[in-house]
């Protein structure tokens, strides 16, 4: 079977009814991203920081996966199918896709503050004297802005394998994942799935873009690749 690599962002959920993040001027619910997304905002307003992450948890048990979640999984039929997703809800997941790699970690997730190896699953709110078992505050096992992507190194080498580069949702604005794209090999079939996509086909050799939302994009996917 052919590999295809699958690269999503925030768009990839907005039919689900998940706000992304560009679409409302670089604010994620309302906030700044750097009062909710980064080791300084959680430093200095951590009740912030926990309530805010709390709330997309909550959320998560009001969407469903949409109809381009339920495509990818589709492909599966017929592809090796990798996603690497920035999104930190489960819909990929819930959509029955097997191999999903979150490079930005996972709302459904805590972690230590202090030893990044301890990770939990957590399915409720997460709350200042929760604690992990060297009794050290938990966070949200979220990837903030400024800190390392541990995932990187993997979505790197499952790109470079990729007979098919599948990129859906993402404004290709945060780094290291917005570079993902650059390790395809030589005349790669890229398509790009977005209604305000950020590449032109000038951009890539093989490049083709469906200016669509994610539903209606996956499905002219199916039909150009089955
Ligand atoms: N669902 C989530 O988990 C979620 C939601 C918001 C933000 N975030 C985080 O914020 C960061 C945002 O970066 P990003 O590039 O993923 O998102 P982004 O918000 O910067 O960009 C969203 C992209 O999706 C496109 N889009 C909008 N509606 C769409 C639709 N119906 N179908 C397909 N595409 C659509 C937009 O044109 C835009 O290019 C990521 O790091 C992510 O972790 C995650």
């Amino acid at each position: 079977m052919k590999n295809i690599v699958v690269l999503t962002g925030a768009g990839m959920s907005a039919e689900s009814g998940i706000a992304t993040f560009r679409d409302a001027n670089g604010l994620w619910e309302g906030h700044d991203v750097m009062e909710v997304a980064s080791p300084q905002g959680f430093y200095d307003n951590p009740t912030l920081v926990l309530d805010f992450y709390n709330q997309r948890r909550a959320q998560l048990k009001n969407v469903t996966p949409n109809k381009g979640h339920v495509n990818l999984q589709k492909l599966e039929e017929h592809f090796k199918v990798s996603i690497v997703t920035q999104n930190v809800d489960d819909l990929h997941e819930r959509a029955g896709s097997t191999s999903v790699l979150h490079l930005h970690g996972e709302l459904r997730k805590a972690r230590s503050t202090n030893n990044e190896t301890l990770v939990y699953d957590w399915e409720e709110d997460l709350v200042l004297g929760d604690l992990c078992e060297e009794k050290s505050q938990l966070r949200p096992h979220i990837v903030w802005f400024g800190e390392e992507v541990p995932m990187i190194d993997k979505a790197v080498a499952l790109v470079e394998k990729a007979d098919y580069l599948i990129v859906i949702g993402t404004s290709m604005q945060v780094y290291p994942a917005a570079g993902l794209v650059n390790y395809v090999k030589p005349n790669t079939p890229i398509y790009v799935i977005d209604p305000r996509p950020t590449f032109g086909e000038a951009d890539f050799d093989n490049l083709t873009i469906f200016k669509s939302g994610a539903g209606v994009g996956t499905e002219k996917l199916l039909n150009s690749l089955l």
